[in-house]
C-alpha cells in the first residue's frame, strides 16, 4: 500500500541518500522531507524528484511537525535532522543542544500527539556510535554498553537517544533507535574528512590529519546504512536499539593513504602524488581514539549485512566527487 513517509534532515548527507534509496525500493510512496536547510544541506540532491516534497522548516517547530504528520497521515518517521560535525560542536555547542536534543523532543512529542497510541506508526531515531565514547586497543561497541559521550555532539545525541527510549517506556510509543559508525559516500558536505581530502587532493592542496593519524574509525558505505535503516523501520522490534557498522576499522592515516592512491588512479596521476600532500595538524580537543561496532544483533535479528567492499566504495565515492578525471 503506497504511503507517506517523513524524513527529517532529508537534504543532508545520509538523509538525501535515504530519499534516493527509499524511492528505488518503494516507488509508490510519497516522501516528505522536513529540513531547515542549514549550511550542511544540499537541496539540489533531492530537487525535482517525483514523489518527494521538501518542506523547509525547523524540527523544533512542534506545531509544524504535528501538522505534517496529521495532514499527510504519516505513519513512518525517519528522524535524521541534526547538527552533525564534532568540530563545530566544540566551537559552538548551543546549536547542537537545540537541534539534537530539543528538536528530537519536538519531533517525538509531535508524533505522540498525532499518533495517539497507534502502534502501526513508527519513529526511527538515527543515532551514532559516538554515544558510547572511546575504545582502547580492543573491544567493540554493542547495544548493551553504557553510554559515555565525550563531545558536545555525542552528548547531545546521547540525550536524544534517552528521550526516544523514555517515550517508549513512558508512553508506549513505537520507536526504534540505530547507532551507526562513520559513513562515507556521495552527497556528503565537503567539511567532512573524506570529501575534504578528495577535493584537496584534486586541487593539490594540503590534506589535514589530526594528531598522529592513529585514531581508528569503522567506515560504512552510506547505501549500506540506508539499507539498515530500511530493515530497522520494517522489521525492528519496538523499543530496541541496533548497532550498525561496516566491520571495517581503519586508522585515519591508512584511510588517507588509500584515498590518495584511489584519487591518483582516478586522475591518472603517478602513484604517490597525493600522499605528498598529507599535513599533520594539532589534534582535535578530546579526540576519541577508537570506535568499532559489533553489529551481530542487527545482522542476526534483521538479516542485514553491508554489501559494499571498502576499496570499491571508495572508488565510487571518488568518482562521485570528481566526475571528470583530467
Ligand atoms: N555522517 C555520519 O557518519 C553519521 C554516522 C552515524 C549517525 N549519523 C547521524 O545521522 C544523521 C544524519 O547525519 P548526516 O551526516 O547526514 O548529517 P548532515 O549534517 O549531513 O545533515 C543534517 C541535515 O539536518 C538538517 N537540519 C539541521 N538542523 C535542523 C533543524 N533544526 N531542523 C530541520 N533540519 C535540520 C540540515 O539542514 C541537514 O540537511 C544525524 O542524526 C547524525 O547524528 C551520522
Amino acid at each position: 500500500m503506497p504511503q507517506t513517509i517523513l524524513i527529517t534532515g532529508g537534504a543532508g548527507f545520509i538523509g538525501s541518500n535515504l530519499v534516493h534509496h527509499w524511492r528505488r525500493r518503494h516507488p509508490g510512496d510519497l516522501i516528505l522531507v522536513l529540513d531547515k536547510l542549514t549550511y550542511a544541506a544540499d537541496p539540489h540532491q533531492i530537487e525535482g524528484l517525483e514523489g518527494v516534497d521538501l518542506v523547509v522548516g525547523d524540527i523544533q517547530n512542534l506545531e509544524l511537525a504535528r501538522h505534517l504528520i496529521e495532514r499527510h497521515k504519516v505513519k513512518k518517521i525517519f528522524h535524521l535532522a541534526a547538527e552533525s560535525h564534532v568540530d563545530r560542536s566544540i566551537a559552538g555547542p548551543a546549536e547542537f543542544i537545540q537541534t539534537n536534543l530539543v528538536g528530537t523532543f519536538s519531533m517525538l512529542e509531535a508524533a505522540r500527539q498525532a499518533w495517539a497510541g497507534d502502534q502501526a506508526c513508527r519513529f526511527l531515531h538515527i543515532s551514532t556510535d559516538e554515544v558510547y565514547g572511546s575504545l582502547g586497543e580492543t573491544g567493540k561497541f554493542h547495544e548493551g554498553m553504557a553510554y559515555a559521550p565525550n563531545s558536545p555532539y555525542s552528548a547531545s545525541k546521547a540525550g536524544s537517544d534517552h528521550l526516544v527510549r523514555a517515550y517508549h517506556h513512558t508512553y508506549g510509543m513505537n520507536v526504534v533507535t540505530t547507532n551507526c559508525s562513520n559513513n562515507y559516500g556521495p552527497r556528503q558536505h565537503p567539511e567532512k574528512l573524506i570529501p575534504l581530502a578528495i577535493t584537496r587532493m584534486a586541487k593539490g592542496e594540503p590534506i589535514p590529519i589530526y594528531g598522529d593519524g592513529q585514531n581508528v574509525r569503522d567506515w560504512l558505505y552510506v547505501e549500506d546504512h540506508c539499507l539498515a535503516l530500511e530493515v530497522a523501520m520494517l522489521n525492528g522490534v519496538a523499543g530496541e536499539t541496533y548497532c550498525v557498522g561496516g566491520d571495517n576499522e581503519q586508522r585515519n592515516l591508512d584511510l588517507v593513504d588509500l584515498l590518495c592512491d584511489t584519487v591518483d588512479a582516478h586522475l591518472g596521476r603517478p602513484q604517490g602524488t597525493s600522499r605528498k600532500l598529507k599535513a599533520f595538524v594539532e589534534d582535535r580537543a578530546g579526540h576519541d581514539r577508537r570506535y568499532a561496532i559489533d553489529a551481530t544483533k542487527t545482522q542476526r535479528e534483521l538479516g542485514w549485512r553491508p554489501e559494499h567492499i571498502f576499496e570499491s566504495g571508495l572508488r565510487a565515492t571518488v568518482a562521485w566527487y570528481l566526475p571528470q578525471p583530467i
